[in-house]
């Protein structure tokens, strides 16, 4: 029997891949780190069975409908903004994400973006390799304190409580804004529910862990800035579009908040001579959260795990509809 053929856009390590060759049939887009051409994915989804994408890939509708034996797309993150999933239950097509194997690893590179904001952490590195650091002086890249001070979690999801248990472990104080009430959180971690006003105006730390929505798009902008404590650090590892990046640049550069720890932007990659980057209280990675290498390994089983499921006829194991 014909093997179903499955659409990789990016390079991933022939050990992943050499355990489903007997089941799956690839296509692999041959670039670690350049995303498939628009055209080229278009092109190439329309003769494949499967495809194993990155939350760079725009899976439209108009891909959808053209690729005539799409039965899947296992998108390699848990955020799934870059998929239009109504588009895809219309036309039949699965969907599934990788929650779970990436949470606790998102969870430690947000808890170290907040350290690194708040103790100046890639500014007293820099200040070491300019040549600064003459002497020892008792205010010398004097940065924030973390521990018992009060962190707000925008989006109590897996990985915002993973971030709350790391929290509690330095006595902070949890307040957390969700779409419903996180009962569990609540008991065991001492977390309060608050309004997303409240969440801005207590918190030390506020982070942005929720997902990309109608909703959530642009929530942190300029009058959610303006509500923050002055010497409040925005920390954000979910999708750059939850925050106005231009009013977090005017809201750290006038002192309206301290500063920033992130991990994504509104647009990927940010370019080097974005003005946020010219900022010392802003820290800022490119997308790593979930990057340690048995994580995104365990995301790349998972993906393929659900393709074979699907050309087996089973359950899938994580699908987002
Ligand atoms: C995700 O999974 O959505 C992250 O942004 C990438 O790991």
């Amino acid at each position: 029997m014909e093997k179903p053929k499955v659409l990789i856009t990016r390079q991933l390590p022939d050990e992943i891949l050499d355990s489903y060759r007997d089941r799956l049939e690839f296509d692999v887009w041959e670039d670690e780190h350049t995303p498939i051409p628009e055209s080229m994915l278009k092109e190439k989804s329309r003769k494949v069975d499967g495809m194993l994408t990155m939350l760079t890939d725009p899976i439209d509708e108009s891909l959808i409908r053209n690729s005539q034996n799409l039965k899947i797309v296992a998108n390699l993150a848990v955020g799934y903004d870059n998929v239009d999933v109504h588009a895809a239950k219309k036309h039949g097509v699965a969907v599934t994400n990788t929650p779970d194997v990436l949470t606790e690893t998102t969870a430690d590179l947000t808890f170290g973006l907040l350290l690194s904001s708040a103790r100046r952490i890639v500014e007293a590195q820099k200040y070491i390799e300019e040549g600064k650091w003459e002497h020892w002086s008792p205010l010398l890249l004097a940065g924030k304190e973390v521990h018992h001070k009060t962190i707000g979690i925008f989006g109590m999801g897996r990985i915002g409580e993973a971030v709350a248990r790391r929290a509690k472990g330095f006595g902070m104080q949890i307040l957390y804004h969700n779409r419903s009430r996180k009962t569990e959180a609540e008991e065991t971690l001492g977390a309060s529910y608050v309004s997303f006003d409240e969440l801005l105006n207590q918190s030390d730390f506020v982070l942005s862990m929720a997902p990309l929505t109608e909703d959530t798009y642009h929530i942190f902008n300029k009058a959610a800035f303006e509500k923050m404590k002055s010497d409040a650090i925005f920390i954000n590892t979910s999708r750059g579009k939850t925050m106005d990046e231009k009013a977090l640049f005017d809201a750290v550069k006038s002192g309206v908040i301290a500063g920033a720890g992130l991990d994504v932007f509104e647009n990927e990659p940010i370019d080097p001579s974005h003005p946020l980057l010219g900022l010392d209280q802003v820290v800022c990675l490119p997308h790593i959260g979930s990057a340690s290498i048995e994580t995104r390994h365990r995301m790349m089983e998972l993906c393929l795990d659900n393709i074979v499921r699907c050309f087996e006829g089973k359950k899938l194991l994580t699908p987002v509809q």
